[in-house]
């Protein structure tokens, strides 16, 4: 007896919405958006620029809390630096990816690394965030960051995909990340002409943001353009395939084991239920969450 994996299709695709933040640079974000609150597990992605900054000019996020989830920062050029109210400091460069738990609760700043912020230059990346279960949604807050050089690397067979595994696996080779639940974050390179198959758990929501070029889905091969997300319908196998033409296409992959529990989301904080929001308000007001320590002498990096 053989089993033919079903394959996923897309079931629907959605545009980014462009925002002109602060200083003026794009952010797009393809979720959440009007229709589109969640693809349990993930709350939110951010694409942020690609903006280039004047010597001086870059901004970022300074001193803000969070709670109940993960903020995950995967930066393609410039540099981030973070600051937290555990006392930890670290720089965030070109490729490098910081998977924060926010849990019960921290403070943090991200703002631009001191050399970048002097010299300008081109900033581009990408925020994420990821829910937590209720389970672990007062986890001890901390982060994993992992530099460029130790993100693996996975080939497809073809040799015409390149895939920085940031978490989850792909062809074999398995992150160096841990996640709280089943999840899959990683970043796709695929030339004119690729073609692939992956096996994705069919408990899995699954989506696609095609962030430069276009990229074909599915056994239909049907073409996702440059700021649009694709949602998978269920199944099992995803073709993924290269344009026809000269040039390919580049996107994130999100999959993973979706929470199923009631979603209380405001600003910085992400709960079950109202009450426990009022609570994570409270608790950030009165100084429950910590604030960041900052001391001159201190060096960023460790
Ligand atoms: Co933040």
């Amino acid at each position: 007896m053989t089993h033919t994996p079903a394959p996923r299709h897309i079931a629907r695709v959605v545009t980014a919405h462009q925002q002109r933040e602060g200083a003026g640079f794009v952010v797009r974000r393809p979720m959440p958006t009007t229709g589109l609150d969640q693809v349990d597990p993930f709350l939110m992605l951010d694409e942020v620029g690609p903006v280039t900054y004047a010597p001086g000019q870059a901004t970022g996020a300074p001193d803000h809390p969070h709670r109940g989830f993960e903020t995950v920062s995967y930066i393609l050029s410039g540099e981030k630096l973070h600051e937290d109210s555990t006392g930890k400091a670290q720089l965030i460069g070109a490729g490098d990816v910081q998977w924060m738990t926010a849990g019960a609760g921290i403070v943090h700043s991200e703002l631009p690394g001191p050399n970048f912020k002097a010299s300008g230059g081109l900033a581009h990346g990408f925020q994420i965030w990821v829910n937590l279960p209720s389970a672990n949604k007062f986890a001890e807050p901390g982060y994993q960051y992992l530099p460029a050089a130790k993100i693996p690397k996975a080939i497809s067979p073809d040799g015409l995909i390149e895939v920085t595994v940031v978490a989850g696996k792909a062809f074999g080779v398995a992150a160096a990340i841990g996640t709280h639940t089943p999840i899959w974050l990683q970043d796709w390179r695929v030339q004119p002409s690729a073609e692939a198959e992956i096996d994705i758990d069919p408990s899995f929501n699954a989506a696609a943001y095609v962030f430069d070029g276009a990229v074909c889905f599915g056994v239909d091969k049907a073409p996702v353009q440059n700021g649009q997300m694709a949602l998978f319908s269920t199944g099992e196998r995803l073709r993924v395939s290269g344009p026809a033409g000269e040039s390919g296409g580049r996107f994130l992959l999100l999959a993973g084991e979706p929470i199923a529990e009631p979603v209380a989301r405001h600003g910085p904080f992400v709960m079950n239920t109202q009450d426990e929001l009022v609570a994570a308000f409270e608790d950030f007001q009165s100084g429950r969450m910590g604030i960041i320590e900052r001391n001159s002498a201190q060096s960023p990096g460790g």
